[in-house]
């Protein structure tokens, strides 16, 4: 009995001195230890032995029992340790290489102007406001001085969904928006950028455009605060030497009305391809509301006037930037676009 013990317990070292993972491990804790294992068996056959015999055979066979556990608790420990590693090593993660970049998307040309106006404006005490696209015949015309049958509705080509409903030709529909809906007939000053429609499409026109519109009404405004207004404006959004010219004009809405002209910002002045050699390239229209314009939206021309202005963001866009063709603003080419982030 002795003799199989110890043989037990040289066979047992043996392989455990062998075993390379886990899976054999467990495989041999269980022919060892397990229940049905020969250990456990001879141990079942010690009620046959003599007293004498019983407690040293006892002895021998607890002394095994032991040190085949902690055998096999080391090599579980150093199994681990090495799977541990093993496992380390196979995902490993080099922190030094290149990441997967990014893709940042960049602002719009023409939503840069729009912020660099609303920036300027806000500056200087305007509200930003906003109208609907859609409007309606009385808001875009009517209330503009623009009655039904008026010949200068023919300036502008709309597109009218119903006879009521137009998406808007100009911004200058927030004017009247503006105005109605201040119901204590306060002072405005007020910006407006937003989206236009007519019916046009070649290289220098699209069917939907970007204007910008301005209003001011208060008591004594005269046609020097428009033009310090505007002076501002050229300076701080077109550039710091641009000078102005205004050329008498026509809007239904103001009166006096001016088309106002910026000195060219390629040639400065001096004549080239872009100003058509004159030196001079029109950026808006303008003028002083006209009175029946306060009076239709609850101003009283005796005690209130104002001055009003609207301009195409995206030539201002094509100045800034030297765009040479509208239509790339339409086209949403990532190339293009990214080229202003700066
Ligand atoms: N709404 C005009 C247009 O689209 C531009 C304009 C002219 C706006 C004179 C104004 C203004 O506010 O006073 O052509």
């Amino acid at each position: 009995m002795k003799d199989k013990i110890e043989n037990l317990a040289k066979q047992a070292r043996e392989s455990l001195e062998k075993v390379a993972n886990m899976q054999s491990l467990n495989d041999l804790k269980i022919k060892y230890l397990g229940k049905k294992s020969e250990l456990s068996n001879l141990l079942k056959e010690m009620a046959n032995l003599s007293s004498e015999e019983r407690p040293v055979i006892g002895a021998l066979a607890n002394k095994v029992r032991k040190e085949i556990e902690e055998k096999i608790a080391k090599k579980e420990e150093e199994l681990a340790r090495e799977e541990l590693a093993k496992k380390l090593e196979k995902e490993r993660i080099d922190v030094t290489l290149p990441s997967t970049k990014i893709k940042r998307g960049s602002k719009h040309p023409v939503t840069r102007v729009i912020e660099e106006i609303e920036d300027l404006f806000v500056s200087m005490g305007y509200t930003v406001e906003s109208g609907p696209e859609l409007e309606t015949d009385r808001f875009c015309f009517e209330l503009l001085n623009l009655p039904q049958g008026h010949p200068a509705r023919d300036m502008q080509d709309s597109f009218y969904i119903t006879d009521e409903y137009l998406l808007r030709t100009q911004t200058s529909a927030v004017q009247a928006r503006t105005m109605l809906a201040n119901e204590e007939k306060t002072p405005i000053r007020m910006i407006c950028p937003g989206k236009t429609y007519r019916r046009e499409d070649d290289a220098t026109h699209s069917h939907q455009f970007t204007q910008a519109e301005g209003l001011v009404i208060d008591e004594n405004i005269t046609l020097a605060d428009l033009k310090g207004t505007l002076e501002i404006f050229a300076k701080k959004i077109i550039g710091e030497n641009s000078k102005l010219r205004f050329r008498p004009s026509y809007f239904p809405f103001t009166e006096p009305s001016y088309e106002v002209d910026v000195s060219c910002f390629k040639c400065g002045g001096k004549g080239c391809n872009l100003c058509k050699q004159t030196g001079w390239i029109e950026v808006l229209g303008s003028g002083m509301v006209h009175p029946n314009v306060l009076r239709m939206c609850g101003y009283d021309p005796e005690k209130y006037s104002g001055f009003a202005f609207g301009l195409g963001l995206e030539r201002i866009a094509m100045f800034k930037y030297g765009i040479p063709d509208m239509r790339y603003l339409y086209q949403n080419d990532v190339r293009f676009l990214s080229q202003f982030d700066r």
